[in-house]
Protein backbone atom coordinates (compact mmCIF):
# COMPACT_ATOMS: atom_id res chain seq x y z
CA UNK A 1 0.00 0.00 0.00
CA UNK A 2 2.48 2.61 1.36
CA UNK A 3 4.65 1.58 -1.94
CA UNK A 4 2.35 2.26 -4.48
CA UNK A 5 1.18 5.57 -2.47
CA UNK A 6 5.10 6.55 -2.76
CA UNK A 7 4.52 5.92 -6.42
CA UNK A 8 1.75 7.68 -6.88
CA UNK A 9 3.48 10.90 -4.99
CA UNK A 10 6.37 10.67 -7.59
CA UNK A 11 4.37 10.79 -9.99
CA UNK A 12 1.89 13.58 -8.97
CA UNK A 13 4.88 15.71 -8.17
CA UNK A 14 6.17 15.38 -11.58
CA UNK A 15 2.43 16.47 -13.65
CA UNK A 16 2.26 19.67 -12.30
CA UNK A 17 -1.07 19.38 -10.50
CA UNK A 18 -2.59 17.75 -13.58
CA UNK A 19 -3.80 15.14 -11.37
CA UNK A 20 -4.76 14.21 -7.80
CA UNK A 21 -3.05 11.82 -6.06
CA UNK A 22 -6.18 9.90 -5.35
CA UNK A 23 -6.43 9.61 -9.00
CA UNK A 24 -3.35 8.49 -9.21
CA UNK A 25 -3.45 5.55 -7.02
CA UNK A 26 -6.65 4.50 -9.04
CA UNK A 27 -4.94 4.39 -12.61
CA UNK A 28 -1.87 2.70 -11.46
CA UNK A 29 -2.26 -0.89 -12.45
CA UNK A 30 -0.69 -4.04 -12.42
CA UNK A 31 0.99 -4.75 -15.56
CA UNK A 32 -0.08 -7.92 -17.58
CA UNK A 33 3.27 -9.63 -17.70
CA UNK A 34 5.94 -9.31 -14.93
CA UNK A 35 8.36 -8.20 -17.47
CA UNK A 36 6.85 -4.91 -18.14
CA UNK A 37 7.49 -4.32 -14.97
CA UNK A 38 5.42 -4.29 -10.90
CA UNK A 39 3.25 -1.21 -11.25
CA UNK A 40 2.14 0.90 -14.88
CA UNK A 41 1.17 4.06 -14.89
CA UNK A 42 -1.46 4.59 -18.05
CA UNK A 43 -0.90 8.49 -20.17
CA UNK A 44 -3.63 8.30 -22.20
CA UNK A 45 -5.64 10.49 -20.38
CA UNK A 46 -3.14 12.94 -20.54
CA UNK A 47 -2.41 13.76 -24.12
CA UNK A 48 -4.98 16.14 -24.49
CA UNK A 49 -4.07 18.43 -21.91
CA UNK A 50 -0.36 18.03 -22.20
CA UNK A 51 -1.11 17.86 -26.13
CA UNK A 52 1.49 15.25 -26.12
CA UNK A 53 1.42 11.64 -27.45
CA UNK A 54 0.54 9.21 -24.24
CA UNK A 55 4.94 7.63 -25.32
CA UNK A 56 5.91 10.86 -25.07
CA UNK A 57 4.72 11.78 -21.61
CA UNK A 58 5.10 8.50 -20.68
CA UNK A 59 9.15 9.33 -21.91
CA UNK A 60 9.55 12.27 -20.04
CA UNK A 61 7.80 10.87 -17.06
CA UNK A 62 10.16 7.78 -16.71
CA UNK A 63 13.32 10.54 -17.05
CA UNK A 64 12.33 12.65 -14.51
CA UNK A 65 11.19 9.94 -11.58
CA UNK A 66 14.14 8.99 -9.05
CA UNK A 67 12.69 6.58 -5.81
CA UNK A 68 14.75 4.64 -3.95
CA UNK A 69 11.99 2.26 -3.77
CA UNK A 70 12.15 1.86 -7.77
CA UNK A 71 14.90 0.28 -9.06
CA UNK A 72 14.30 0.76 -13.26
CA UNK A 73 11.42 2.75 -14.78
CA UNK A 74 10.47 2.32 -18.23
CA UNK A 75 8.43 4.10 -21.11
CA UNK A 76 6.52 1.69 -23.29
CA UNK A 77 3.63 2.41 -25.63
CA UNK A 78 2.52 5.00 -23.02
CA UNK A 79 2.54 3.10 -20.32
CA UNK A 80 5.81 4.50 -17.66
CA UNK A 81 6.25 0.77 -16.59
CA UNK A 82 7.62 0.85 -12.72
CA UNK A 83 10.14 -1.89 -11.32
CA UNK A 84 10.30 -2.05 -7.75
CA UNK A 85 13.13 -2.43 -5.72
CA UNK A 86 12.68 -5.94 -4.72
CA UNK A 87 14.30 -6.09 -1.23
CA UNK A 88 13.28 -1.95 0.15
CA UNK A 89 9.23 -3.26 -0.74
CA UNK A 90 9.89 -6.98 0.59
CA UNK A 91 11.29 -5.36 3.86
CA UNK A 92 8.36 -2.38 3.68
CA UNK A 93 5.53 -5.02 3.46
CA UNK A 94 7.05 -8.09 5.55
CA UNK A 95 7.34 -5.65 8.56
CA UNK A 96 4.32 -4.41 8.06
CA UNK A 97 2.34 -7.78 8.63
CA UNK A 98 5.03 -8.48 11.58
CA UNK A 99 4.07 -5.04 13.23
CA UNK A 100 0.34 -5.22 12.63
CA UNK A 101 -0.13 -8.75 13.25
CA UNK A 102 -4.49 -9.35 11.97
CA UNK A 103 -4.50 -5.73 12.18
CA UNK A 104 -2.65 -5.84 8.75
CA UNK A 105 -5.08 -4.42 6.26
CA UNK A 106 -7.50 -2.85 8.64
CA UNK A 107 -8.63 0.63 7.77
CA UNK A 108 -11.41 2.87 9.19
CA UNK A 109 -14.08 3.60 6.19
CA UNK A 110 -16.73 3.62 8.63
CA UNK A 111 -15.98 5.55 11.29
CA UNK A 112 -17.83 3.63 13.93
CA UNK A 113 -20.71 4.43 12.42
CA UNK A 114 -23.54 1.74 12.41
CA UNK A 115 -24.16 -1.04 9.79
CA UNK A 116 -27.14 -2.93 10.05
CA UNK A 117 -26.52 -6.48 8.12
CA UNK A 118 -29.83 -8.52 7.70
CA UNK A 119 -29.02 -11.92 7.11
CA UNK A 120 -29.71 -15.39 7.25
CA UNK A 121 -33.27 -14.85 8.36
CA UNK A 122 -34.96 -19.00 7.84
CA UNK A 123 -38.29 -19.15 7.75
CA UNK A 124 -39.85 -21.14 10.79
CA UNK A 125 -41.29 -25.09 10.53
CA UNK A 126 -38.95 -25.16 7.34
CA UNK A 127 -35.55 -26.82 6.81
CA UNK A 128 -32.97 -23.99 6.78
CA UNK A 129 -32.23 -25.17 2.86
CA UNK A 130 -28.70 -24.25 0.98
CA UNK A 131 -30.65 -21.18 0.50
CA UNK A 132 -30.24 -19.39 3.32
CA UNK A 133 -27.07 -21.01 3.74
CA UNK A 134 -25.60 -18.53 1.12
CA UNK A 135 -27.65 -15.26 2.94
CA UNK A 136 -25.37 -16.93 6.26
CA UNK A 137 -22.06 -17.18 5.14
CA UNK A 138 -22.38 -14.12 2.89
CA UNK A 139 -23.91 -12.09 5.51
CA UNK A 140 -21.00 -13.67 8.08
CA UNK A 141 -18.48 -12.45 6.00
CA UNK A 142 -19.31 -9.02 4.94
CA UNK A 143 -20.11 -8.47 8.52
CA UNK A 144 -16.88 -9.12 9.42
CA UNK A 145 -15.39 -7.12 6.29
CA UNK A 146 -17.23 -4.24 7.66
CA UNK A 147 -16.01 -4.21 11.05
CA UNK A 148 -12.62 -4.45 9.83
CA UNK A 149 -13.55 -1.03 7.85
CA UNK A 150 -14.15 0.50 11.05
CA UNK A 151 -18.17 -0.09 10.74
CA UNK A 152 -20.05 -1.04 13.87
CA UNK A 153 -22.10 -3.74 12.96
CA UNK A 154 -26.04 -5.00 13.96
CA UNK A 155 -26.63 -8.75 12.75
CA UNK A 156 -30.22 -9.34 12.60
CA UNK A 157 -31.47 -12.40 11.77
CA UNK A 158 -35.38 -11.52 10.79
CA UNK A 159 -36.79 -15.03 10.92
CA UNK A 160 -39.60 -15.77 8.15
CA UNK A 161 -42.13 -16.57 11.60
CA UNK A 162 -45.33 -14.81 10.26
CA UNK A 163 -47.67 -14.82 7.23
CA UNK A 164 -50.28 -17.20 5.79
CA UNK A 165 -48.06 -20.23 5.65
CA UNK A 166 -48.82 -20.69 9.33
CA UNK A 167 -52.60 -20.99 8.97
CA UNK A 168 -51.74 -23.90 6.81
CA UNK A 169 -49.48 -25.38 8.87
CA UNK A 170 -52.05 -25.28 11.24
CA UNK A 171 -54.26 -26.45 9.54
CA UNK A 172 -52.26 -29.61 8.14
CA UNK A 173 -51.27 -30.30 11.99
CA UNK A 174 -54.46 -30.22 13.42
CA UNK A 175 -55.69 -33.20 10.63
CA UNK A 176 -52.32 -35.16 10.61
CA UNK A 177 -50.08 -33.74 12.92
CA UNK A 178 -48.46 -35.96 15.91
CA UNK A 179 -46.87 -34.22 19.18
CA UNK A 180 -44.28 -37.01 19.82
CA UNK A 181 -43.06 -36.77 15.91
CA UNK A 182 -42.53 -33.09 15.60
CA UNK A 183 -40.83 -33.13 19.47
CA UNK A 184 -38.36 -35.72 18.13
CA UNK A 185 -37.71 -34.17 14.77
CA UNK A 186 -39.50 -30.95 14.57
CA UNK A 187 -38.58 -29.58 10.97
CA UNK A 188 -38.34 -32.64 8.80
CA UNK A 189 -41.99 -33.42 10.30
CA UNK A 190 -43.26 -30.05 10.03
CA UNK A 191 -42.08 -29.97 6.56
CA UNK A 192 -43.94 -33.46 5.85
CA UNK A 193 -47.15 -32.17 6.89
CA UNK A 194 -46.35 -28.39 4.76
CA UNK A 195 -45.85 -30.72 2.01
CA UNK A 196 -48.62 -32.88 3.04
CA UNK A 197 -50.87 -29.85 2.45
CA UNK A 198 -49.94 -28.48 -0.52
CA UNK A 199 -51.01 -32.15 -2.24
CA UNK A 200 -53.75 -32.39 -0.56
CA UNK A 201 -55.14 -29.03 -1.32
CA UNK A 202 -54.58 -29.81 -4.90
CA UNK A 203 -57.03 -32.18 -4.90
CA UNK A 204 -59.55 -30.15 -2.13
CA UNK A 205 -59.20 -26.39 -2.56
CA UNK A 206 -61.30 -26.07 0.71
CA UNK A 207 -58.20 -26.58 2.48
CA UNK A 208 -56.93 -23.62 1.71
CA UNK A 209 -59.68 -21.42 2.97
CA UNK A 210 -59.04 -22.83 6.47
CA UNK A 211 -55.65 -22.04 6.27
CA UNK A 212 -56.31 -18.50 5.50
CA UNK A 213 -59.22 -18.59 8.41
CA UNK A 214 -56.58 -20.40 10.63
CA UNK A 215 -54.16 -17.26 10.09
CA UNK A 216 -57.04 -14.86 10.68
CA UNK A 217 -57.35 -16.64 14.17
CA UNK A 218 -53.22 -16.52 14.51
CA UNK A 219 -53.72 -12.64 14.14
CA UNK A 220 -56.50 -12.31 16.45
CA UNK A 221 -54.37 -14.01 18.52
CA UNK A 222 -56.65 -17.19 19.12
CA UNK A 223 -55.03 -19.01 22.35
CA UNK A 224 -54.86 -22.60 20.45
CA UNK A 225 -53.32 -21.34 17.41
CA UNK A 226 -51.26 -18.83 19.05
CA UNK A 227 -49.88 -21.67 21.23
CA UNK A 228 -48.58 -23.97 17.98
CA UNK A 229 -47.16 -21.26 16.09
CA UNK A 230 -44.79 -20.18 19.11
CA UNK A 231 -44.27 -23.51 19.83
CA UNK A 232 -43.44 -24.53 15.95
CA UNK A 233 -41.33 -21.55 16.16
CA UNK A 234 -39.43 -22.57 19.20
CA UNK A 235 -38.50 -26.20 17.69
CA UNK A 236 -37.23 -24.25 14.95
CA UNK A 237 -34.90 -21.67 16.16
CA UNK A 238 -33.01 -24.67 18.32
CA UNK A 239 -32.87 -26.23 15.24
CA UNK A 240 -31.63 -23.32 13.62
CA UNK A 241 -29.10 -22.40 16.48
CA UNK A 242 -27.50 -25.80 16.00
CA UNK A 243 -26.07 -24.65 12.45
CA UNK A 244 -25.63 -21.31 13.42
CA UNK A 245 -23.23 -22.92 16.15
CA UNK A 246 -21.47 -25.59 14.09
CA UNK A 247 -21.07 -22.69 11.04
CA UNK A 248 -19.79 -20.15 14.62
CA UNK A 249 -22.48 -17.80 13.79
CA UNK A 250 -23.83 -15.25 16.18
CA UNK A 251 -26.69 -12.70 15.74
CA UNK A 252 -27.21 -9.42 17.86
CA UNK A 253 -30.80 -9.56 17.07
CA UNK A 254 -33.34 -12.36 16.18
CA UNK A 255 -36.44 -9.98 15.81
CA UNK A 256 -38.53 -11.45 12.94
CA UNK A 257 -41.57 -10.64 11.07
CA UNK A 258 -44.05 -11.65 14.22
CA UNK A 259 -42.08 -8.66 16.13
CA UNK A 260 -43.45 -6.16 14.46
CA UNK A 261 -46.86 -6.75 14.21
CA UNK A 262 -47.91 -4.13 16.45
CA UNK A 263 -45.20 -1.85 14.62
CA UNK A 264 -47.33 -2.10 11.39
CA UNK A 265 -50.04 0.28 11.83
CA UNK A 266 -48.41 3.67 13.09
CA UNK A 267 -45.92 3.10 9.98
CA UNK A 268 -49.42 2.53 7.14
CA UNK A 269 -51.55 5.88 9.26
CA UNK A 270 -48.02 7.71 8.60
CA UNK A 271 -47.97 6.69 4.56
CA UNK A 272 -52.17 7.83 5.10
CA UNK A 273 -51.13 11.07 6.33
CA UNK A 274 -48.35 11.66 3.95
CA UNK A 275 -50.95 10.99 1.00
CA UNK A 276 -49.04 8.25 -0.84
CA UNK A 277 -51.45 5.40 0.23
CA UNK A 278 -54.19 4.85 -2.29
CA UNK A 279 -57.35 2.12 -2.39
CA UNK A 280 -57.27 -0.40 -5.18
CA UNK A 281 -59.47 -3.06 -5.26
CA UNK A 282 -60.35 -2.49 -2.05
CA UNK A 283 -56.67 -3.31 -1.44
CA UNK A 284 -54.10 -0.42 0.18
CA UNK A 285 -51.12 0.58 -2.18
CA UNK A 286 -48.42 2.73 -2.49
CA UNK A 287 -47.88 3.13 -6.44
CA UNK A 288 -44.36 3.61 -7.37
CA UNK A 289 -42.77 5.19 -10.72
CA UNK A 290 -41.56 2.61 -12.88
CA UNK A 291 -42.86 -0.25 -11.05
CA UNK A 292 -45.68 -1.98 -9.92
CA UNK A 293 -47.54 -0.50 -6.80
CA UNK A 294 -46.22 -1.70 -3.24
CA UNK A 295 -49.26 -4.04 -1.46
CA UNK A 296 -49.36 -2.43 1.83
CA UNK A 297 -52.89 -3.87 3.47
CA UNK A 298 -54.83 -6.74 1.23
CA UNK A 299 -58.88 -6.58 1.00
CA UNK A 300 -58.81 -8.55 4.10
CA UNK A 301 -57.05 -5.77 6.38
CA UNK A 302 -54.38 -8.33 6.69
CA UNK A 303 -50.54 -7.12 6.30
CA UNK A 304 -47.70 -8.66 3.86
CA UNK A 305 -44.20 -9.49 4.13
CA UNK A 306 -43.64 -5.73 2.22
CA UNK A 307 -45.69 -3.76 5.67
CA UNK A 308 -43.29 -5.35 7.79
CA UNK A 309 -39.94 -5.04 6.17
CA UNK A 310 -41.47 -1.05 6.56
CA UNK A 311 -42.08 -1.34 9.79
CA UNK A 312 -38.81 -3.24 10.79
CA UNK A 313 -36.85 -0.55 8.69
CA UNK A 314 -37.94 2.45 10.69
CA UNK A 315 -37.78 0.38 13.74
CA UNK A 316 -33.97 -0.23 13.07
CA UNK A 317 -33.42 3.51 12.35
CA UNK A 318 -34.99 4.50 15.39
CA UNK A 319 -33.32 1.61 17.28
CA UNK A 320 -29.70 1.87 15.65
CA UNK A 321 -29.85 5.40 13.80
CA UNK A 322 -27.64 3.69 10.93
CA UNK A 323 -25.78 4.59 8.18
CA UNK A 324 -25.59 1.80 5.98
CA UNK A 325 -28.39 -1.17 6.30
CA UNK A 326 -27.93 -4.45 4.39
CA UNK A 327 -30.59 -7.35 3.30
CA UNK A 328 -28.50 -10.23 2.18
CA UNK A 329 -31.46 -11.79 0.28
CA UNK A 330 -31.38 -13.76 -2.84
CA UNK A 331 -31.82 -12.50 -6.53
CA UNK A 332 -35.61 -12.94 -6.43
CA UNK A 333 -36.62 -10.49 -3.85
CA UNK A 334 -35.09 -7.46 -6.20
CA UNK A 335 -38.63 -6.40 -6.78
CA UNK A 336 -39.16 -6.27 -3.41
CA UNK A 337 -36.32 -4.46 -1.90
CA UNK A 338 -36.49 -1.86 -5.19
CA UNK A 339 -40.08 -1.26 -3.80
CA UNK A 340 -39.03 -1.21 0.23
CA UNK A 341 -36.38 1.53 -0.44
CA UNK A 342 -38.89 3.66 -3.51
CA UNK A 343 -41.55 3.55 -0.24
CA UNK A 344 -39.73 4.68 2.23
CA UNK A 345 -37.86 7.51 -0.46
CA UNK A 346 -41.82 8.31 -1.14
CA UNK A 347 -42.11 9.01 2.54
CA UNK A 348 -39.65 11.14 2.79
CA UNK A 349 -36.86 9.09 4.68
CA UNK A 350 -33.51 10.31 3.29
CA UNK A 351 -31.56 7.56 4.92
CA UNK A 352 -32.97 5.38 2.41
CA UNK A 353 -29.90 5.76 0.70
CA UNK A 354 -27.75 3.59 2.90
CA UNK A 355 -30.13 0.75 2.15
CA UNK A 356 -29.12 -1.57 0.10
CA UNK A 357 -30.18 -5.24 -1.34
CA UNK A 358 -26.97 -7.44 -1.56
CA UNK A 359 -28.40 -9.93 -3.69
CA UNK A 360 -26.83 -13.43 -4.57
CA UNK A 361 -27.72 -16.53 -7.23
CA UNK A 362 -29.01 -19.95 -6.41
CA UNK A 363 -27.90 -22.70 -5.15
CA UNK A 364 -28.60 -25.68 -7.89
CA UNK A 365 -28.37 -29.42 -7.60
CA UNK A 366 -27.70 -30.98 -11.07
CA UNK A 367 -28.22 -27.64 -12.55
CA UNK A 368 -31.75 -27.36 -11.33
CA UNK A 369 -33.38 -24.91 -8.46
CA UNK A 370 -33.37 -26.47 -4.93
CA UNK A 371 -37.14 -26.26 -3.98
CA UNK A 372 -38.28 -26.52 -0.32
CA UNK A 373 -41.80 -27.16 -1.12
CA UNK A 374 -41.65 -30.20 -2.63
CA UNK A 375 -39.34 -31.42 -0.62
CA UNK A 376 -36.68 -31.55 -2.47
CA UNK A 377 -33.65 -30.10 -0.57
CA UNK A 378 -30.35 -30.53 0.58
CA UNK A 379 -30.77 -30.55 4.43
CA UNK A 380 -27.75 -28.32 5.49
CA UNK A 381 -27.61 -30.64 8.56
CA UNK A 382 -26.71 -33.15 6.92
CA UNK A 383 -24.68 -31.59 4.66
CA UNK A 384 -22.37 -30.00 7.52
CA UNK A 385 -22.46 -33.80 8.86
CA UNK A 386 -21.28 -35.42 5.78
CA UNK A 387 -18.41 -32.88 5.36
CA UNK A 388 -17.09 -33.20 8.75
CA UNK A 389 -17.16 -36.88 8.41
CA UNK A 390 -15.60 -36.63 4.80
CA UNK A 391 -12.74 -34.11 6.50
CA UNK A 392 -12.15 -36.71 9.05
CA UNK A 393 -11.43 -39.20 7.01
CA UNK A 394 -9.15 -37.41 4.89
CA UNK A 395 -7.20 -36.65 8.26
CA UNK A 396 -6.96 -40.50 8.87
CA UNK A 397 -5.43 -41.20 5.83
CA UNK A 398 -2.96 -38.08 5.78
CA UNK A 399 -2.54 -37.65 9.14
CA UNK A 400 -3.90 -40.53 11.63
CA UNK A 401 -1.72 -39.18 14.49
CA UNK A 402 -3.37 -35.51 14.58
CA UNK A 403 -4.48 -34.25 17.98
CA UNK A 404 -7.69 -33.07 18.23
CA UNK A 405 -8.94 -34.54 15.43
CA UNK A 406 -12.79 -34.33 15.34
CA UNK A 407 -12.44 -30.44 16.20
CA UNK A 408 -10.08 -29.98 13.05
CA UNK A 409 -12.24 -32.13 10.93
CA UNK A 410 -15.50 -30.02 12.30
CA UNK A 411 -13.48 -26.28 11.28
CA UNK A 412 -12.02 -28.08 7.43
CA UNK A 413 -15.71 -29.73 7.16
CA UNK A 414 -17.52 -26.29 7.70
CA UNK A 415 -14.95 -24.68 6.61
CA UNK A 416 -14.79 -26.16 2.71
CA UNK A 417 -18.63 -25.53 2.56
CA UNK A 418 -18.43 -21.88 3.77
CA UNK A 419 -15.35 -21.46 1.51
CA UNK A 420 -16.85 -23.18 -1.82
CA UNK A 421 -19.82 -20.50 -1.49
CA UNK A 422 -17.54 -17.34 -1.13
CA UNK A 423 -15.06 -18.28 -3.91
CA UNK A 424 -17.91 -17.46 -6.43
CA UNK A 425 -19.17 -13.68 -7.11
CA UNK A 426 -22.29 -13.94 -5.09
CA UNK A 427 -24.53 -13.01 -8.09
CA UNK A 428 -23.40 -16.69 -9.77
CA UNK A 429 -25.45 -19.52 -9.19
CA UNK A 430 -23.45 -21.99 -7.88
CA UNK A 431 -23.23 -25.90 -8.56
CA UNK A 432 -23.95 -27.69 -5.14
CA UNK A 433 -21.03 -30.49 -4.75
CA UNK A 434 -19.30 -31.63 -1.30
CA UNK A 435 -16.41 -33.27 -3.58
CA UNK A 436 -15.47 -30.31 -4.70
CA UNK A 437 -16.03 -28.54 -1.98
CA UNK A 438 -13.50 -31.23 0.47
CA UNK A 439 -10.72 -31.10 -2.54
CA UNK A 440 -7.49 -30.28 -0.81
CA UNK A 441 -5.81 -28.77 -3.93
CA UNK A 442 -7.24 -25.86 -6.38
CA UNK A 443 -9.96 -23.24 -4.90
CA UNK A 444 -10.58 -24.86 -1.70
CA UNK A 445 -11.07 -24.03 1.84
CA UNK A 446 -9.28 -26.87 2.91
CA UNK A 447 -6.15 -26.40 0.42
CA UNK A 448 -6.16 -22.68 1.93
CA UNK A 449 -6.66 -23.96 5.58
CA UNK A 450 -3.81 -26.88 4.70
CA UNK A 451 -1.21 -24.11 3.35
CA UNK A 452 -1.54 -22.19 6.51
CA UNK A 453 -0.93 -25.04 8.55
CA UNK A 454 1.62 -26.21 6.45
CA UNK A 455 3.28 -22.12 7.38
CA UNK A 456 2.72 -22.67 10.85
CA UNK A 457 4.20 -25.80 11.58
CA UNK A 458 7.30 -24.69 9.29
CA UNK A 459 7.55 -21.78 12.44
CA UNK A 460 7.47 -24.23 15.12
CA UNK A 461 10.24 -26.74 13.35
CA UNK A 462 12.49 -23.77 12.70
CA UNK A 463 11.72 -22.23 16.27
CA UNK A 464 10.39 -18.95 14.54
CA UNK A 465 11.19 -16.31 17.19
CA UNK A 466 9.35 -12.89 15.77
CA UNK A 467 11.88 -9.99 16.69
CA UNK A 468 11.70 -6.19 16.30
CA UNK A 469 14.62 -6.46 13.98
CA UNK A 470 13.08 -7.47 10.45
CA UNK A 471 15.78 -9.52 8.31
CA UNK A 472 14.39 -9.43 4.74
CA UNK A 473 14.50 -12.52 2.01
CA UNK A 474 15.76 -10.85 -0.84
CA UNK A 475 15.18 -13.76 -3.39
CA UNK A 476 13.68 -13.10 -6.41
CA UNK A 477 11.78 -16.48 -5.59
CA UNK A 478 10.18 -14.27 -2.85
CA UNK A 479 8.96 -11.84 -4.73
CA UNK A 480 5.73 -13.17 -6.03
CA UNK A 481 4.60 -13.69 -2.44
CA UNK A 482 5.72 -10.14 -1.21
CA UNK A 483 3.24 -8.72 -4.27
CA UNK A 484 0.26 -11.13 -2.65
CA UNK A 485 0.96 -9.58 0.45
CA UNK A 486 1.20 -6.31 -0.31
CA UNK A 487 -1.93 -6.58 -2.53
CA UNK A 488 -4.27 -7.77 0.57
CA UNK A 489 -5.12 -4.34 2.22
CA UNK A 490 -6.58 -3.30 -0.73
CA UNK A 491 -8.58 -6.59 -1.96
CA UNK A 492 -9.78 -5.79 1.61
CA UNK A 493 -10.84 -2.53 0.73
CA UNK A 494 -12.18 -3.84 -2.62
CA UNK A 495 -14.21 -6.42 -1.06
CA UNK A 496 -15.76 -4.01 1.30
CA UNK A 497 -16.93 -1.57 -1.18
CA UNK A 498 -18.14 -3.96 -3.61
CA UNK A 499 -19.85 -6.10 -0.76
CA UNK A 500 -17.95 -8.86 -2.47
CA UNK A 501 -15.92 -11.53 0.11
CA UNK A 502 -14.56 -13.85 -2.80
CA UNK A 503 -12.40 -11.13 -3.68
CA UNK A 504 -10.89 -12.71 -0.35
CA UNK A 505 -11.44 -15.90 -1.01
CA UNK A 506 -9.63 -15.91 -4.31
CA UNK A 507 -6.45 -13.58 -2.72
CA UNK A 508 -5.71 -16.36 0.14
CA UNK A 509 -5.69 -19.14 -2.87
CA UNK A 510 -3.05 -16.97 -5.00
CA UNK A 511 -1.49 -16.08 -1.62
CA UNK A 512 -1.58 -19.68 -0.82
CA UNK A 513 -0.07 -20.53 -4.39
CA UNK A 514 2.65 -18.65 -4.77
CA UNK A 515 3.77 -19.77 -1.01
CA UNK A 516 3.62 -23.45 -2.03
CA UNK A 517 5.70 -22.78 -5.18
CA UNK A 518 8.19 -20.74 -2.85
CA UNK A 519 8.19 -23.51 -0.30
CA UNK A 520 8.55 -25.83 -2.87
CA UNK A 521 11.84 -24.03 -4.58
CA UNK A 522 13.70 -22.84 -1.48
CA UNK A 523 14.88 -24.83 1.66
CA UNK A 524 13.60 -22.79 4.06
CA UNK A 525 15.07 -24.38 6.95
CA UNK A 526 18.38 -25.85 5.59
CA UNK A 527 20.08 -21.78 4.91
CA UNK A 528 21.16 -21.06 8.27
CA UNK A 529 22.32 -17.57 7.20
CA UNK A 530 18.52 -17.12 5.15
CA UNK A 531 16.40 -19.01 7.59
CA UNK A 532 15.39 -16.23 9.93
CA UNK A 533 14.45 -14.00 7.23
CA UNK A 534 12.62 -17.07 5.19
CA UNK A 535 10.72 -17.76 8.21
CA UNK A 536 9.75 -13.80 8.89
CA UNK A 537 8.01 -14.55 4.99
CA UNK A 538 6.63 -17.65 6.16
CA UNK A 539 5.12 -16.06 9.20
CA UNK A 540 4.28 -12.95 7.02
CA UNK A 541 1.90 -15.71 4.71
CA UNK A 542 0.95 -17.57 8.14
CA UNK A 543 -0.93 -14.04 9.50
CA UNK A 544 -2.23 -13.11 6.36
CA UNK A 545 -3.77 -16.40 5.31
CA UNK A 546 -5.24 -16.84 9.06
CA UNK A 547 -7.04 -13.47 8.80
CA UNK A 548 -7.82 -13.63 5.61
CA UNK A 549 -9.73 -16.81 6.43
CA UNK A 550 -11.26 -15.09 9.44
CA UNK A 551 -12.59 -12.79 7.39
CA UNK A 552 -14.44 -15.42 5.63
CA UNK A 553 -15.96 -17.25 8.74
CA UNK A 554 -12.89 -19.94 8.51
CA UNK A 555 -10.77 -21.11 11.25
CA UNK A 556 -7.54 -21.47 10.16
CA UNK A 557 -6.34 -24.49 12.41
CA UNK A 558 -2.13 -25.14 13.50
CA UNK A 559 -2.07 -28.56 12.35
CA UNK A 560 -3.85 -30.74 10.22
N1 LIG B 1 -37.45 -15.07 5.35
C1 LIG B 1 -37.20 -14.57 4.04
C2 LIG B 1 -36.99 -15.74 3.08
O1 LIG B 1 -36.59 -16.79 3.48
C3 LIG B 1 -35.99 -13.68 3.97
C4 LIG B 1 -36.06 -12.42 4.80
C5 LIG B 1 -35.02 -11.42 4.42
N2 LIG B 1 -35.03 -10.23 5.20
C6 LIG B 1 -35.93 -9.24 5.09
N3 LIG B 1 -35.84 -8.24 5.91
N4 LIG B 1 -36.88 -9.30 4.21
O2 LIG B 1 -37.24 -15.60 1.90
Amino acid sequence: MKVKEEVAKRLEEKLQGELERRKILLMLEKPKYADMGDLAFPCFELAKVFRKSPQNIACELAGKIKDPIIEKIEAVSGYVNVFLNKKMVANEVVSGVIELNENYGSINIGNAETMIIDFSSPNIAKPFSMGHLRSTVIGQSLSLIAEKCGYKTVKINHIGDWGTQFGKLIVAYRLWGNEAKVKKDPIKELLKLYVQFHEEAEQNSTLNDQGREWFKKLEHGNEEALGLWKWFREESLSEFEKIYEELGITFDSYHGEAFYNDKMQPIVDLMEEKGILEESEGAQVVPLAGMPPCLIKKRDGSTLYATRDLAAALYRQETYGFSKSLYVVGNEQSLHFQQLFAVLKEMGYNWYEGMSHISFGMMLKDGKKMSTRKGKVVLLDEVIQEAVSLALKNINEKNPSLENKDNVARQVGTGAIIFHDLKHHRQHDIEFSLDDMLRFEGETGPYVQYTHARASSLLVKGQFNKTDEVEVVDDELAWPVVTQLMAFPEVVKRSFHTYDPSQIAKHVVELSRAFNQYYGAVRVLDDPIHKQARLTLVYSVKVVLKEGLRLLGLKAPEKM
